[in-house]
């Protein structure tokens, strides 16, 4: 069974939405382990969108027991931080500014010698390497020459059209890491329709997933949620009556 990993940047999102300290994503990343995740992951966005340098460095002290991921640009800025931090498995990402997520992989076959480089520094750290990378032979090759440990192949496709054409191509990927001798994981878009398949897949050792749980958690929470503020406010008649009391 693969391990699930929770990617917990939307809720950095919800608060970076008023720059405040609410939701917390160190106390999120407590009640996704408590609901049985077995990693946590996060991406640190170069423009620190949503997860930013004290939620990263908060975690990586709290988080003990289960995998702590951390995804990120391979940019010399995120070397110093990753070595610093020491996160359980690093997944490297493409990254642009004006995306609203990761699009695709990344191109290994486009920059083989720079990151082929960045891997050995990362390796040099004592630190797990993923690279996160579209469902296609010739760059699982590449990754693997590079030197990486783990790929991620991105099943946005295959979430965008979980058609069995779409399922194939990441099956197959997986297979084909696996026989080059990669650990293998795999996430983006999955959702509670379409990962039952994917987590099927022989040799997928890790989902990261994120979008999907945390909208869901915003709406199972709500009830809850609402229920705690509608008791302040039928509380509040206490005050009252107590205004009532001291003659204010
Ligand atoms: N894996 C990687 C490498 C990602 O960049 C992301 C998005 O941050 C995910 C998985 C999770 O994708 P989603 O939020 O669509 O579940």
């Amino acid at each position: 069974m693969p391990k699930l990993c929770i990617n917990i940047d939307h809720i950095a999102t919800v608060r970076e939405a008023r720059k405040t300290i609410e939701p917390d994503p160190i106390l999120g990343a407590q009640l996704a382990i408590q609901g049985g995740a077995d990693g946590i992951t996060v991406h640190l966005r170069e423009d620190r969108r949503h997860i930013n340098d004290r939620d990263v460095l908060l975690l990586s002290q709290n988080i003990k027991n289960v995998l702590f991921t951390l995804e990120m640009a391979a940019t010399d800025e995120m070397l110093e931080i990753s070595s610093k931090v020491k996160p359980g498995l690093i997944t490297l990402v493409p990254e642009k500014r004006q995306e609203l997520t990761t699009e695709g992989g990344l191109n290994v076959i486009g920059q083989k010698k720079y990151l082929s480089d960045y891997t050995s520094k990362l390796h040099k750290n004592n630190l797990t390497v993923s690279i996160f990378i579209n469902a296609d032979k010739e760059q699982i090759k590449i990754a693997k020459e590079i030197g990486a440990d783990f790929v991620e192949i991105h099943t946005g496709s295959y979430a965008e059209n979980p058609n069995e054409k779409e399922f194939n191509i990441v099956k197959e990927a997986v297979e084909y890491a696996r026989v080059l001798g990669l650990k293998t994981n795999a996430g983006h878009g999955l959702n509670y329709q379409n990962t039952g398949l994917i987590a099927a897949v022989k040799g997928v050792e890790q989902l990261h997933i994120g979008h999907s749980i945390i909208s869901r958690a915003v709406i199972v929470g709500i009830k809850e949620a609402v229920r705690e503020m509608k008791k302040l406010v039928e509380e509040s008649k206490i005050y009252k009556e107590a205004e009532k009391i001291s003659g204010n």
